[in-house]
């Protein structure tokens, strides 16, 4: 039976591999011949080509892996608190409950219609395989993930690490997959530095690359239609983004009762600050101040639309509050710090709670950098 699937599954693979575009690209944002480059600092990264495709993905029956269950409060209860609480940071500000619009369609554009049916978070590896130094062996194959949870149909959409045996170098991942029957739609942009940080560049994976790489925080559901936490917000007047603004109103009313969503937001107007990856640092990162420094900041335009998840604590099992990648049909793309342009800052999100937090390949040492 498991075989039959499987068969069914690469056909229909390869069938979608002809159909689609090798890659996308932002006409602002192409770099010479499309070729990808490296900086001088970026020298350590191509061991061997040719072993980088066939990189071995982690082994997800034997993968450390813990659970725990998160607080889920009704839906109207969590509108009202965030009503009550994102005015401290935006002057104009919505939650409700209301039925997800279909999210296959712009300006969301996601592999699934909803976000809705047994909903739950997971957090893969971490910030220490990226830093002090890149740990390679850290390659996870989503779609196997996927198969290993027996969740189908399933959405899985949120921020990580792009999978770098594919392109050669670091790249961010806007994880965009769902499958439904076996057969999985690889909606995944992922987004490289080009030009030694002069630019970067987007391009959506084929449907037979369901890698990704170090770490990564997903929702998972059943991608059904149902009804979700709307939340609109603009103008904003106080200190937090927008993602951390719902995180802290939440913690603030639940305080130990640690609460997680996950879910996508779209700045429809302004722009915001992105960082995207540049390929693995040669040189051991140490501090957030060396982290910064080896990423490369870019101001990106709206309209962007982010998935992602938040948490409101920690569980003990060393999760990352919050992390949010966007993308946009004209070429932008990365990881989501903040809108740039406050009084122009309009958001739009839907998002659901989740049961629980399944937390993969926990790193066994860990640190507290690079979960900004
Ligand atoms: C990059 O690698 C080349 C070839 O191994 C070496 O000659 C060069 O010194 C390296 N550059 C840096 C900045 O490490
Ligand atoms: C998500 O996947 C869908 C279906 O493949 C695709 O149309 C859409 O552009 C993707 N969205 C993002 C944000 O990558
Ligand atoms: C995907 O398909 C292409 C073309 O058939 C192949 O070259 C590549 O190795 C495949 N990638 C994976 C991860 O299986």
């Amino acid at each position: 039976m498991r075989c039959v699937v499987l068969t069914s599954v690469s056909l229909v693979a390869a069938l979608l591999l002809l159909a689609l575009p090798s890659g996308e690209l932002s006409p602002r944002h192409c770099c010479a011949g499309g070729r990808w480059q490296r900086s001088e600092t970026e020298n350590n990264t191509v061991s061997s080509k040719s072993s980088e495709s066939k990189m071995t993905s982690v082994e997800w029956a034997t993968a450390p892996s813990a659970q725990k269950d998160l607080h889920v409060p009704p839906l109207q209860e969590l509108a009202d608190v965030l009503s009550r609480g994102l005015p401290e940071n935006f002057e104009l500000a919505s939650a409700e409950v209301a039925p997800c619009p279909d999210l296959t369609r712009p300006p969301y554009n996601l592999a699934a219609s909803g976000l809705c049916g047994n909903a739950e978070l997971v957090e893969l590896g971490g910030p220490p395989y990226l830093m002090p130094l890149v740990r390679r062996d850290k390659v996870y194959d989503l779609g196997a993930l996927l198969r290993h949870l027996g969740r189908d149909p399933a959405l899985l959409a949120g921020a990580g690490a792009g999978p770098w045996p594919h392109v050669g170098v670091n790249c961010e991942g806007i994880v965009n997959l769902s499958v439904r029957g076996g057969v999985v739609e690889q909606g995944t942009r992922i987004v490289t530095v080009e030009g030694g940080g002069a630019t970067y560049r987007v391009r959506r994976l084929p449907a037979n690359e369901t890698r990704s790489a170090l770490l990564g925080n997903y929702l998972l559901s059943d991608g059904a239609p149902g009804q979700v936490l709307k939340v609109t917000a603009e103008k904003r007047t106080g200190p937090a983004n927008f993602i951390t603004a719902i995180r802290e109103a939440l913690q603030k009313h639940y305080g130990d009762r640690v609460v997680g969503l996950g879910g996508m937001f779209v700045l429809r107007e302004g722009r915001a600050r992105f960082h995207v990856m540049p390929d693995f640092s040669a040189t051991p990162m140490t501090s957030e101040e060396d982290l910064n420094r080896w990423l490369k900041f870019y101001e990106m335009r709206s309209p962007l639309t982010h998935v992602g998840t938040l948490v409101t604590g920690d569980m003990g099992l060393d999760l990352r509050l919050q992390h949010f990648h966007g993308w946009g049909e004209h070429g932008d793309g990365g990881h989501y710090h903040y809108d740039t342009t406050p009084d122009a800052a309009r958001y739009e999100g839907y998002f659901v709670p989740a049961a629980r937090v399944l937390r993969l390949d926990a790193p066994v040492e860990t640190h507290t950098m690079g979960r900004d």
